[in-house]
């Protein structure tokens, strides 16, 4: 019987990807594209439907791109989980959000591990992409393998191989992608290292191996966690700079041309997305049961989730000046994605702003290039055309797409309120109307 090494190198091995999301679709293609007859084990069976029919329901991945994979009969797709038995290697990318009191939630992986421990039929690779706390994969995933379903146990390094390896897609890049962002990976042992190895180096240019899948879990904590620190840094600095009476952006410009020792992050409305206020929650939660206080993290999450509030103030402040409250006036939401160029409004701080302003009385409505309408809560809200920014006593900008004509909207708009700087050409020459965070 061939090994898993052996069935990877020939490209007979069967891959299953656990979650196609934002992080398992474009997975799903690199392995395809690499040779490798793919299945996306979904639970949803919207996507599942989608993505037999070759349509994308992601924007980076393009239905040209996927369609004639699926044609080929390179990639299928599945809610079955009787596909996770044929699979030789299996990647899980299911969701690792936080619950309602902010510690990790790892059922999704778990719910995951035991439809592939129960179908375990022949050795395979096991590898988790989900982002999880250090020591996760050792201490809870592994045992739950080894555990096994009806057959009896399994074992590590001969019945299955186990690693992790953080995702790092940044959705809305054009430039780097799945295959040529580097992949760190970190195996429960020097041979599930070098199977990981195997599989990976078929599909991603540059492989990175560290010693054990704590250290690859905390490599991407790491990643989030400076983030979240440096953006908590910054949206402290611009509140900093609103009460001296600075510009900010000006600030941090000038700062950036320190051709060493400085590296300009950028103040917004918040957090949002799926990794930023999340994976650093993760660490922080982890050394508390060591008895250990991650200060940094609780301070960077503190400012961060305080900037809504923050752009709020600017907001009834700026219609203050023109004798309006914000009970009543007609208040539009320029971008509700969470970022630049994206659909994603996952976690997005436009979405606190707008329940804000709501509750305070406003007026509230959105307008978004990527999302055609937007629930929140119980409220359906549908886009408003940009065209119609004239109508509104103010326009905010929480999300700078780059397709929307920024000089167009100063224009029809009466007041603006810009947390992104998408305004700070026309700062000169409409200085009047835009207040800027
Ligand atoms: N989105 C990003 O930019 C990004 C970047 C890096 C890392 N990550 C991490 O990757 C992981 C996945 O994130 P995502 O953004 O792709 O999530 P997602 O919600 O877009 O996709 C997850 C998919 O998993 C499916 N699913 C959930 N439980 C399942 C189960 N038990 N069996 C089968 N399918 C199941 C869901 O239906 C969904 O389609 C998370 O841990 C996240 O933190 C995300």
């Amino acid at each position: 019987m061939m090994t898993v090494v052996e069935r990877i190198k020939s490209r007979e091995a069967n891959v299953v990807v656990v979650g196609a999301g934002y992080v398992g679709l474009p997975l799903v293609v690199e392995t395809a594209k690499a040779g490798f007859k793919t299945t996306a084990y979904d639970r949803s069976t919207e996507k599942v439907e989608l993505l037999l029919k070759g349509v994308s329901y992601i924007k980076d991945i393009p239905t040209a791109t996927l369609e004639p994979l699926v044609k080929s009969g390179l990639i299928s797709a599945s809610t079955n989980p009787d596909v996770l038995g044929e699979a030789d290697v299996i990647i899980i990318c299911v969701p690792t959000p936080l619950n309602k009191t902010k510690d990790p939630d790892n059922s999704f992986i778990m719910d995951a591990a035991e439809m592939i421990a129960a179908r375990m039929k022949r050795p395979q690779l096991i590898v988790l992409e989900s982002t999880t706390f250090p020591g996760f994969t050792r201490e809870a995933l592994l045992p739950r393998l080894a555990e096994g379903g009806k057959d009896g146990p399994k074992k590590p390094d001969e019945d299955f191989f186990l690693a992790f390896s953080p995702e790092r897609v940044d959705p809305g890049n054009v430039k780097y992608f799945t295959h040529n962002t580097p992949k760190v990976l970190g195996g429960i042992s020097s041979k599930s290292l070098e199977v990981a190895q195997a599989m990976y180096s078929c599909f991603i240019e540059k492989i990175v191996p560290v010693s054990s899948t704590d250290s690859a879990e905390m490599v991407k904590l790491l990643e989030n966690t400076f983030r979240a620190v440096n953006i908590g840094l910054v949206n402290e600095v611009a509140i900093m700079c609103a009460r001296l009476g600075l510009d900010t952006w000006e600030v941090i410009q000038a700062a950036a041309s320190k051709p060493f020792g400085f590296m300009p992050f950028y103040p917004g409305p918040g957090l949002g997305g799926h990794c930023i206020p999340i994976d650093p929650l993760y660490l922080s939660w982890k050394l508390k049961t060591l008895k250990y206080d991650a200060r940094f993290i609780t301070l960077a999450d503190n400012i961060n989730s305080s900037m809504p509030e923050h752009v709020v103030t600017l907001v009834s402040d700026a219609l203050n000046d023109r004798r309006k409250p914000v009970r009543g006036s007609k208040i539009l939401i320029c971008g509700v994605a969470y970022k630049r160029d994206i659909e994603d409004v996952r976690e997005s701080p436009a979405l606190d702003i707008i329940e804000l302003l709501h509750r305070r009385g406003g007026e509230v409505a959105y307008t978004d290039p990527y999302v055609p309408s937007l629930r929140i809560g119980d409220h359906v809200y549908k886009r408003t055309a940009i065209e119609d920014a004239g109508a509104f006593d103010c326009v905010v900008i929480t999300t700078d797409h780059s397709n929307v004509d920024y000089a167009k909207l100063v224009d029809r708009a009466q007041l603006v309120v810009d947390t992104r700087n998408a305004t700070r050409a026309l700062r000169a020459t409409h200085g009047n109307k835009i207040v800027s965070l």
